[in-house]
């Protein structure tokens, strides 16, 4: 077999066997097919597509390309959560805690943010002596012992979905759905998860722009996932406007704190509500997703969720006394608030220009590697359907150097668009598709 025929083969939009995808993940894995000719692929491949049985494949590929972590001696139902990525998407955070403060154990792996969305992983990171690299051993150890574990994805999980992307986030072929599909997938699946509930985003602020194309990267990952024989929930959430009112790492913690302790933003409150109750009907602690949906309020309102959080924190190392006192957090040097130019019902808060400006601010990396300052970011006070009158307070910006604010706020200003005339709220969820 040569790689440059399946390359030719896929450009002509031919289906390519079992036998065919091992060959190439194999020969990518141990670096005998040459990156650019992987590059070539993934490009005929995002636009010639998949089929459903090749994805599905890919997806096995990626998984055997390292160890998979079986979680079965140490939980009684391994449950995961994955967003596809946004701006403001601070939801695990308050996720885990309240789903693990209501008897159902969760062991995540995470990311760091790249481009214009955040990362999980960089907003834990925020807490002081928090960390991220905790080993095999140590991951399932916590598990066991606490019940709630949050920390980066071990090297030897999935490798191939590693190598790949970052071939993809640099040649254009990022968008593709059975690229997608397979990438979210072997990484929860070699994770040892069984129940996973996806938050596929869609929107001006999400790879996915239509609900349409966000439904069939769902129907794709629910296919693999009844494969593998895991439960599988996707909502499909709006990523048009940023979640919550905060992005950037430490004002996005210091809003998930706020939630955690029964406050926040209505629409980030209910969002992670609604996930966190999808998560406690997969793993059978609940047959409904509206009593689950209490369960996990009254974690926010008791402070068990809060409680859980601190517990999750220390066993990394992080100094908890930033979640008790969170003006000990460090502050921008510049923080700058823009009242709006213009009175009348916001019509669009652009999620991926707001995302880009957080990123310019430094709160996020252009490429892997790149360091990041946790203290900036952006806050919006006023979302999608809301009044704004001329004067008032519209967004603030949190800076650590002067040109980067004027940046920032000549594009956070051209984020905002306005009517005269009434304007729906965007919805927080689309659609709900289950196994
Ligand atoms: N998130 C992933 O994990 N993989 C992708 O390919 C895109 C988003």
């Amino acid at each position: 077999m040569r790689a440059v025929d399946l390359i030719v083969k896929k450009r002509n939009g031919y289906e390519m066997t079992r036998e065919e995808i091992f060959f190439f993940l194999r020969g990518f894995s141990e670096g005998t097919i040459p990156d650019y000719q992987v590059s070539a692929w993934a490009m005929a491949v995002l636009l010639k597509g998949m089929s459903e049985r090749e994805t599905c494949d890919l997806t096995e590929a990626m998984i055997e390309s390292g160890e998979q972590l079986d979680l079965s001696g140490v939980v009684p139902f391994a449950v995961d959560k994955h967003s596809t990525g946004g701006v403001g998407d601070k939801t695990t955070l308050v996720v885990l805690p309240i789903v693990t403060a209501n008897g159902v154990p969760v062991g995540k792996m995470s990311g760091k943010g790249l481009s214009f969305t955040g990362g999980t992983l960089d907003k834990m990171e925020s807490f002081p002596g928090y960390r991220v690299d905790l080993t095999k051993d140590e991951f399932l150890k916590q598990l066991k012992e606490i019940g709630i574990v949050l920390s980066g994805q071990t090297e030897d999980l999935a490798p191939a979905d590693g190598k790949l992307y970052a071939l993809r986030d640099v040649t254009g072929t990022v968008p593709s759905t059975p690229l997608i599909a397979a990438s979210v997938m072997s990484k929860k699946i070699a994770a040892g998860a069984q129940g996973i509930v996806l938050d596929v985003k869609v929107g001006l602020g999400a790879f996915m722009k239509t609900i349409d194309e966000a439904t069939e990267l769902a129907e794709r990952m629910i296919d693999i996932g009844t494969r593998f024989g895991n439960k599988v929930t996707v909502l499909i959430s709006d990523m048009n406007q940023p979640l919550g009112n905060a992005v950037g790492n430490i004002l996005e913690v210091r809003e998930a704190i706020d939630t955690l302790m029964g406050g926040g933003p209505e629409d980030f409150r209910e969002h992670s509500l609604v996930v966190a109750a999808h998560m406690l009907v997969l793993a059978g602690r609940s047959t409904d997703v509206d009593e689950a949906k209490a369960m996990c309020a009254r974690s926010l309102e008791d402070g068990s969720g809060l409680e859980k959080f601190r517990t999750l924190i220390r066993a990394h190392g992080g100094d908890v006394q930033y979640l008790d006192n969170p003006d000990m957090f460090p502050t921008a040097s510049y923080v700058e608030t823009v009242d709006s130019w213009e009175s009348g019902f916001i019509s669009e808060v652009h999620a991926r220009e707001i995302g880009l400006g957080a990123m310019t601010l430094g709160a996020g990396r252009e490429s892997k590697g790149d360091p990041i300052d946790h203290s900036v970011g952006i806050v919006v006070h006023k979302k999608v359907g809301q009044i704004v009158e001329k004067s008032e307070a519209l967004f603030t910006i949190h800076s650590n150097d002067e040109q980067s604010l004027k940046n920032a706020i000549e594009r956070t200003t051209k984020a905002f668009k306005f009517s005269k005339s009434p304007v729906d709220e965007l919805p927080l969820f689309y659609r709900t598709i289950l196994s």
